[in-house]
């Protein structure tokens, strides 16, 4: 009987939500889509996806979408949001003022999302069509998300028609700083645009300009890639190679591709490689380079900067030294504490917090047999299940450690910043001093956006404000994924600060790839030293190193032109420097001119002997003769002829 209640609500909660009836009638919104809620005085609405995909079938209906693949990291997050605003509650931060929240699964699909805003504005009600929205207050203020970029896009460019704001702590595509175009858009991090010069400046910290990049085709990718173009001209690293990957792993084409790119980094020179793209298509790639044991210096953008799925595949050892940036981060003890611990708000419902139970702690020994039913095809499901699953009376009662120990919780933070902001804003906006708050329960949303613009608040002794992009840029992480058994873990070793574009390495790295700590190179060409100039082969990083010429010298290594001696100096080839052209005078006991003068005066000396001769001589015939022929001595007897 237990058993059969066990089975029976399992199903139930696969039927619940994962498969939501096509008619309209049958459908139950707030239950299979928008699945938790907590009912408050101002109601902050969240976008987040607790399934990674939706089956992306042929569409022919208009029918709602399946989503699938229960995705911990992004429900961790929600959960973190959720944490957050029951906290400030708890605090009586806002006196007299309930926060509540509306969640919905985007499912990580912009039309999913899209979908769902309706619901958020106007419950259940369909939203009426007005030519001017300057009076729209719907109960959802504010939404926060979405998780992905190109769900951002889509959402902020509906919400710019309600001017209804939109809080995201991970979209970072650079085109949702454009105020112009994405005016209800915020976010609590930089824009990706900062993120590339960090990688560029990164590169040049170290000295490598010989790089690969691998980038996906996504909106993320593509963008990020434009980005970091520019930002290696301008600090003199050079592309080895640029390749694309496909979004979509589904496509059979793209591990064919895959194993093209990875034979493609294998045969470059380049021994560091940019992989701008999504965890699951870095995940193939790293699958491909422990196969053959290729190791390299991978940098990381936030995509995948912290994948714990990436950091605990079998062997990542062997795949060499792995460093990145991310967006600040923080753990906090009372969310760990919530996470051991998840029910859902009282007076609301979480079916998330369900379905996730349910995954990790109802008893399915049929998914052990040898035809599992077709439920048991979700992915992971094996890894989230509890191995004392069929001990448990209650799975919805059960808690464990599991969320902390297999998460990195830390990435929570940005979410939890971002709940400050609108506490902080609607503080603000509701006037509120210390025992209450006088203003208008019911604002239009516009109000809250101008409000939350102009925000500054401190929070865990770091101070958060937006900029004129509607963007917190103030600095980002450097990790180092170091070595943690036989799996990874990320250590902070620095960061970038966004406002003076500077690297900071704070920690001595010992690197994989070169077995001690002298700083592994990649290059194309050795440096020239000084002396040499570089003559430029076909790319501005590969060349070869010809000398100076005499007259030119060059101080520094890696000079592209030698530079001319000033006048008044003067430099041999393959010169350092130049010389002065000094005035010498000879000493009078140097042996050079005691030679000379003994050379002149033995010259003089013999002069004198001959004309002596000529003297003595001057009548007799032999010197009458010589008198008018030879040449050479009719000089000296000129005087004494004429
Ligand atoms: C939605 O509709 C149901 C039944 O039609 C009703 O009970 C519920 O109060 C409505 N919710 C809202 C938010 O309007
Ligand atoms: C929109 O409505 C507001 C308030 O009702 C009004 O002040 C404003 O002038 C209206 N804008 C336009 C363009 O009609
Ligand atoms: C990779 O290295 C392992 C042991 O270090 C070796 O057994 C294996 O053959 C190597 N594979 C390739 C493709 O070189
Ligand atoms: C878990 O949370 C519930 C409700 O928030 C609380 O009553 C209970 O004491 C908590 N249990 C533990 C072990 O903290
Ligand atoms: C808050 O404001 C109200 C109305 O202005 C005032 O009566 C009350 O004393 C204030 N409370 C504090 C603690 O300042
Ligand atoms: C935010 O507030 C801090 C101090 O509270 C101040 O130093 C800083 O300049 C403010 N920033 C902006 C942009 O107003
Ligand atoms: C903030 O900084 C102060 C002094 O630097 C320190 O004592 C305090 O513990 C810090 N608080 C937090 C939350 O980090
Ligand atoms: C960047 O800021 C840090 C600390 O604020 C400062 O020490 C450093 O000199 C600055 N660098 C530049 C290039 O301005
Ligand atoms: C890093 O190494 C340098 C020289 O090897 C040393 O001077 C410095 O103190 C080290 N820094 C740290 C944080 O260990
Ligand atoms: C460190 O590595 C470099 C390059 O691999 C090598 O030339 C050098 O000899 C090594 N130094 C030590 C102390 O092992
Ligand atoms: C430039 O020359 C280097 C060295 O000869 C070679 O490895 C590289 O592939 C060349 N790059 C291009 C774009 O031709
Ligand atoms: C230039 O000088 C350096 C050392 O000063 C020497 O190693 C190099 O061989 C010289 N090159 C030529 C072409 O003479």
């Amino acid at each position: 009987m237990p058993m059969c209640r066990l089975l029976c609500s399992f199903f139930l909660a696969l039927i619940i939500l994962s498969s939501i009836p096509a008619s309209v009638d049958g459908c139950d919104y707030a239950q299979s889509i928008c699945g938790a809620q907590a009912p408050g005085d101002v109601v902050i609405g969240i976008m987040l996806p607790c399934h990674s995909k939706v089956s992306l079938q042929e569409r022919i209906r208009p029918e709602s979408f399946q989503c699938s693949d229960f995705d911990l990291v992004s429900f961790m997050r929600s959960l973190a949001t959720i944490h957050e605003i029951d906290e400030i509650n708890a605090a009586g931060f806002l006196p007299g003022v309930h926060l509540g929240y509306l969640m919905c699964d985007t499912c990580s699909f912009a039309s999913k999302a899209l979908g769902d805003v309706d619901y958020m504005l106007e419950g259940n009600r369909t939203l009426n069509v007005k030519c001017n929205y300057t009076e729209f207050r719907p109960k959802v203020k504010i939404i926060l998300g979405a998780l992905n970029s190109d769900v951002s896009i889509a959402l902020a460019g509906l919400l710019n028609v309600y001017m209804v704001p939109l809080l995201s702590s991970t979209s970072s595509a650079p085109k949702l700083s454009d105020k112009l175009r994405f005016p209800s858009f915020l976010r609590t991090i930089p824009s990706d645009k900062h993120q590339t010069k960090a990688v560029a400046k990164l590169m040049k910290h170290y000295d490598w300009n010989w790089v690969g990049v691998v980038y996906g085709d996504d909106e993320y990718g593509k963008a990020a890639f434009q980005s970091f173009l520019a930002d290696a001209k301008a600090n003199n690293v050079c592309l080895a190679y640029q390749e694309v990957l496909p979004h979509y792993l589904d496509n059979s084409q793209a591990m064919v591709r895959i194993k093209q790119v990875a034979e493609q980094i294998r045969s470059s020179s380049a021994q560091v490689v940019l992989l701008i793209l999504k965890s699951d298509l870095v995940e193939g790639l790293f699958r491909e380079m422990i196969e053959t044991n290729t190791s390299r210096i991978w940098i990381a953008t936030d995509a995948w900067s912290r994948s714990r799925s990436i950091a605990q595949m079998d062997s990542i050892n062997k795949v060499g030294d792995i460093l990145g940036f991310t967006f600040l981060s923080g753990k906090s003890d009372s969310f760990e504490k919530y996470l051991k611990n998840l029910t859902a708000t009282p007076g609301g419902y979480n079916y998330f917090i369900e379905e996730y139970k349910s995954l990790r702690f109802n008893c399915t020994p049929e998914c052990d047999s040898k035809t599992p039913p077709s439920y048991c095809s979700i992915p992971d499901l094996k890894k989230i299940k509890s191995s004392n699953a069929c001990n448990f009376k209650d799975p919805q009662e059960q808690n464990d450690d599991y969320l902390v120990n297999t998460l990195d919780t830390s990435q929570a933070f940005l979410h939890k910043v971002a709940v400050q902001a609108v506490a902080n804003a609607l503080k603000k906006l509701l006037k509120c001093n210390s025992s209450l708050c006088l203003g208008e329960i019911n604002f239009p949303p516009w109000k809250l956006l101008e409000e939350l613009k102009k925000v500054n608040f401190s929070y865990d002794n770091q101070s958060f404000f937006f900029n004129e992009n509607g963007d917190f840029a103030n600095f980002y992480e450097l990790i180092m994924w170091k070595t943690d058994g036989e799996y990874r873990k990320a250590q902070r070793i620095g960061n970038y600060k966004v406002s003076n574009q500077t690297v900071e390495v704070q920690i001595n790295i010992t690197w994989l790839s070169t077995a001690n700590t002298t700083n592994p190179q990649s290059r194309c060409s050795e440096p020239c030293p000084p002396g040499s100039v570089k003559k430029i082969l076909n790319e501005s990083c590969c060349y070869n190193c010809i000398p100076c010429v005499e007259g030119t010298y060059s101080d520094e290594p890696d000079l592209n032109n030698c530079k001319p001696c000033e006048s008044g100096t003067w430099s041999l080839k393959n010169s350092t420097g130049c010389k002065p052209r000094t005035e010498s005078y000879m000493k009078w006991r140097d042996p050079h001119p005691i030679v000379m003068m003994a050379a002149a005066a033995f010259g003089i000396l013999l002069l004198l002997v001959i004309f002596i001769i000529f003297l003595v001589y001057r009548d007799s015939p032999p010197m009458k003769r010589a008198e008018s022929k030879p040449i050479v001595l009719s000089w000296l007897s000129f005087p004494l002829v004429s």
